[in-house]
């Protein structure tokens, strides 16, 4: 039996790929390459020394979807497939919504279809809109504020629905914190498309003399320097705690809703130091206005996925930053061809 990644030529896929095949798992890789580059497969291949199958196939493409269920045996699903950038989602909501929610709808019709009762949903802190207090639970209220995240809270719920209707399901939302970092290859990383949104990406293009200094938006926050705060999670620490979350979900069904997050923030001041000492390289900044929509403090309480999931974020901030500034040394322009 195999187990289909949507979205595995992604950042957190191709890492999660690695960590599948390492632990033995038959996985088939399906992508679009709207977000990502063909050359991922053969460094994923190389690190984890086995091989997958892979097909280029649209989640929106029905057809396509189905034939890949009617090739190969899957009774897992790890769901990564989805567009990710939140000021591109307010100015294409449309592009969004049909993408995430349509690919998403077509993809449970088909695991509905071939009995593949099982999946492992990427959704994200951003359900919890603007959080009542830190740290955050899964039991905290959920909102959104950006069509993006609304599209993370549609989904949870699509899910919570389909396993009401079907017990037979057995379904796990993992609410990722920050991703960051690489695989310590150097082979695999993060690379987006043009001028990056997030705050590490933009640090080590500016770090690498790519971009000229980094906006730090806001110091007025209320947090121990006034900048915002996160909790950054290593992509390998998440990554395995894919590999956690499909065993559990093996030995129950219904559905449940996992932090995956270290449980400490950094500020954004904090961040620039850290980079700074992994890498030896400056990296000049200038406070800027606060970006709207943005909030001052996010980080995990991941004691359920602890608990539940025997999983426990492993790196510190120090091998989070060396990681990635050897992603970008090693690979300037990232995955060009
Ligand atoms: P990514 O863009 O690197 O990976 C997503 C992959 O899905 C890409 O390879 C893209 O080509 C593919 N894809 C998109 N739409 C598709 C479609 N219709 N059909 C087939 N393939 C399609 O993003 P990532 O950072 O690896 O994120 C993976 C998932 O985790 C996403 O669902 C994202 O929303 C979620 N998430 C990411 C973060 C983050 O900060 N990176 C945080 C929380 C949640
Ligand atoms: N920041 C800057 N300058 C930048 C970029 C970011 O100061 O150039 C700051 C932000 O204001 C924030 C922090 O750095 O305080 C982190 O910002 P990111 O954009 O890296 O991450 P966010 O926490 O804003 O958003 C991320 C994902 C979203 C997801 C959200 C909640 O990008 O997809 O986490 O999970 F919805």
């Amino acid at each position: 039996m195999a187990v289909l990644v949507t979205g595995g030529a992604g950042f957190i896929g191709s890492h999660t790929a690695v960590e599948l095949i390492q632990n033995g798992y038959e996985i088939v890789i399906l992508d679009n390459f709207s977000n990502s580059k063909p050359c991922v497969l053969d460094r994923i291949r190389t690190i984890s020394g086995g091989d997958f199958a892979f097909e280029q196939v649209d989640l929106l493409d029905r057809e396509g979807v189905e034939n890949v269920f009617k090739k190969y045996s899957i009774d897992s699903v790890i769901h990564f497939a989805g567009l990710k950038a939140v000021g591109e989602s307010v100015s294409m909501p449309i592009r969004y919504y049909h993408n995430n929610i349509t690919g998403t709808l077509i993809l449970c019709e088909m695991m509905q279809k071939y009995g593949a009762k099982r999946m492992i949903f990427s959704s994200s802190a951003t359900v919890y809109g603007t959080p009542k207090s830190v740290p955050i639970r899964e039991d905290f209220p959920l909102s959104t504020t950006n069509p993006y995240g609304e599209t993370k809270l549609m989904i949870e719920r699509i899910l919570s629905d389909l396993v009401v209707s079907d017990g037979e399901f057995s379904i796990s939302c993992l609410r990722y914190f920050n991703p960051i970092g690489a695989h310590k290859s150097g082979l695999i990383g993060e690379d987006p498309k043009g001028i990056p949104n997030n705050l590490m990406p933009y640090i080590c293009k500016v770090a690498s003399g790519q971009l000229h200094h980094l906006g730090v938006f806001g110091n007025d926050y209320d947090t121990p320097d006034g900048t915002g705060v996160r909790d950054y999670i290593h992509v390998v620490d998440l990554a395995r705690a894919h590999i956690a979350a499909l065993r559990e979900a093996e030995t129950r069904q219904g559905i449940d809703y996992f932090n995956i997050g270290t449980g400490r923030g950094y500020s954004v001041l904090e961040m620039v130091k850290a980079y700074e000492k992994a890498s030896g390289l400056p990296v000049p900044y200038e406070i800027t206005a606060r970006r709207p929509g943005d909030i001052g403090e996010c980080y995990a309480d991941p004691s359920k996925s602890e608990r539940v999931l025997g999983w426990k974020a492993e790196y510190d901030l120090d091998t989070m930053c060396k990681d990635a500034y050897n992603w970008q040394k090693n690979n300037p322009n990232g995955y060009e061809e």
